[in-house]
């Protein structure tokens, strides 16, 4: 047992450095060590520390070297378990600084259990092919707990979750999750999409909830791994792609409302088409006003599950009416009443004109809306081009409206991970009155059809206009590798 003086230096000590690990539960792990009152009173002169390396932030102590003002130890106790063992071996002697710390995700700790039942590839036919309905044969999982931190991670054969009927995620919502992509080139080589990005959401949609922070970079190396092992499931056909889902959800079997104690991460994989079995061709939003789909102070920024099980039933409603996503318009009275959001699954971009300028326009990111990864790309590219002004900035409805009747609305178009760059031709109000946007499918086609970079150019004078078209060329190219980006991020071996 430790000694109270001892017990009571801990409980002073270390809660600052590691939210994770219970009072309780901290002192516990001392308490089987017979060295413990020793070091309890060094961690107290506070040489505990932080290690900044590339591997993300790391726990550990500073241990004295002649000549040298302190040198960083931190292999041998990198994990709270480990220095739990390292102070049962007696080796607290030797230790000056140390503290017991919770694990975080490490692509070296991956273990890969492969499935003995390969199933059979599906045909890449857009329509056949439907949208993350057929997936990979194996998933990646890591398991949080308070306390001890994350274990694992493992690839394992995909598999149906077990988890407890009270699992907080079942209840309260409290899972989060990502959408990316893995691409294979006409060179057979795989890429993902600026994947910090995701990375990053992740990590704030987690943090927003309360659930475990992770390393980002360690996560990644992981989730390269399963893709690797999926190779095969990547299809090589421009317009496909392999889908990358990684959730994080809260399984604490607890119907208290607090912050999960334990957590799981887990990507599973699914090759997929076109978002919409339309493809590039253009699709109807339905003007919704009646619900709402983000507020200031909310998590409409967040890709959390709550944000999108509540647009379902709007969305079903507006596919009676023949439109594929609903456009959320704040209501008239509401502070911000008339402002356009998004879609729910896109971002929403609208392009105008005025005097022989063009002026693309998306909402900020106010906390209102997901800051969408295509969303920053396509702002990214559209501002390279030149000769269009680019602009995040609010937009009433009325705005577009009027830009329709004075025949200055010249596309609108959504983003996304799942449908990359997706033209609207429709906006149906509630009073069945329609806002309507020539598409020109052959000036898309022109672009779609150009060889790899030369969307990039200035378009010739003769040349038909289709932003939306030569976005997409443009998004393909850095997608699939034809022009070299730092944004592409070749996974090969
Ligand atoms: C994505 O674009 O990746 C999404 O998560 C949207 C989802 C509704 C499919």
């Amino acid at each position: 047992m430790l000694h109270r003086p001892a017990r009571r230096l801990l409980a002073r000590t270390h809660v600052l450095h590691y939210p994770f690990w219970s009072n309780e539960s901290l002192l516990n792990a001392f308490d089987s060590s017979a060295s413990a009152t020793r070091v309890a009173a060094r961690i107290s002169t506070g040489a505990l520390d932080r290690d900044h390396s590339p591997n993300g932030d790391r726990m550990g102590y500073h241990w004295p070297t002649p000549g040298k003002e302190k040198s960083w130890r931190q292999q041998t106790y990198s994990t709270g378990f480990r220095k739990v063992e390292a102070l049962q071996q007696g080796m607290a002697e030797m230790v000056p600084h140390a503290v017991p710390m919770p694990s975080d995700i490490r692509h070296a700790d991956l273990v890969v259990n492969r499935s003995d039942h390969l199933k059979a590839k599906p045909r890449l036919d857009p329509i056949e092919l439907k949208f993350g309905a057929v997936y990979t044969d194996h998933m990646l999982q890591v398991s949080w707990k308070e306390g001890p931190g994350w274990t694992g991670p493992s690839i394992d054969p995909l598999a149906p979750l077990t988890l407890h009927p009270c699992a907080q995620v079942l209840h309260y919502g409290s899972g989060c999750f990502e959408g990316m992509k893995a691409y294979k080139g006409k060179d057979q080589r795989l890429r993902l999409f600026r994947p910090d990005m995701n990375m990053e959401r992740l990590s704030q949609s987690a943090a927003r909830l309360t659930l475990p922070e992770f390393d980002k970079v360690e996560l990644l190396e992981c989730i390269k791994e399963l893709v690797r092992l999926e190779r095969d499931w990547v299809p090589a056909e421009e317009g496909f792609s392999l889908y990358i889902r990684p959730a994080l959800i809260g399984t604490h079997p607890f119907l208290g409302l607090s912050p999960t104690r334990e957590a799981m991460l887990f990507v599973v994989l699914s090759p997929v088409g076109p978002y919409f079995p339309s493809g590039l061709k253009p699709v109807k939003l339905f003007v919704e006003t009646e619900v709402v789909r983000a507020y200031p102070g909310g998590v409409g920024d967040k890709k959390v599950g709550g944000n999108y099980a509540p647009t379902m039933l709007p969305q079903l409603r507006s596919a009676h009416r023949g439109c594929a996503q609903v456009l959320y318009v704040l209501q008239d009275g509401l502070p911000g009443g008339g402002l356009v959001g998004e879609s729910g699954a896109m971002n929403v971009f609208f392009l105008l004109q005025e005097n022989g300028m063009m002026e693309l326009i998306t909402p900020p990111l106010d906390g209102l809306i997901l800051p969408g990864v295509t969303r920053d790309t396509v702002l990214a590219i559209a501002r390279g081009f030149g000769n269009i002004k680019v602009s995040e900035r609010n937009l009433r409805f009325d705005e577009i409206e009027h830009a329709a009747e004075t025949g200055r609305l010249v596309e609108i178009f959504g983003t996304g991970t799942a449908c990359a760059v997706q033209p609207i031709t429709g906006l149906l109000k509630n009073d069945n009155t329609e806002i309507t946007i020539p598409f020109d499918s052959e000036a898309a086609a022109h672009w779609l059809a150009k060889p790899p970079g030369m969307a990039l150019a200035q378009p010739g004078s003769n040349e038909p206009f289709s932003l939306c078209g030569r976005l997409t060329r443009t998004l393909i190219d850095f997608q699939y590798g034809y022009v070299e980006s730092p944004w592409s991020v070749p996974i090969d071996p």
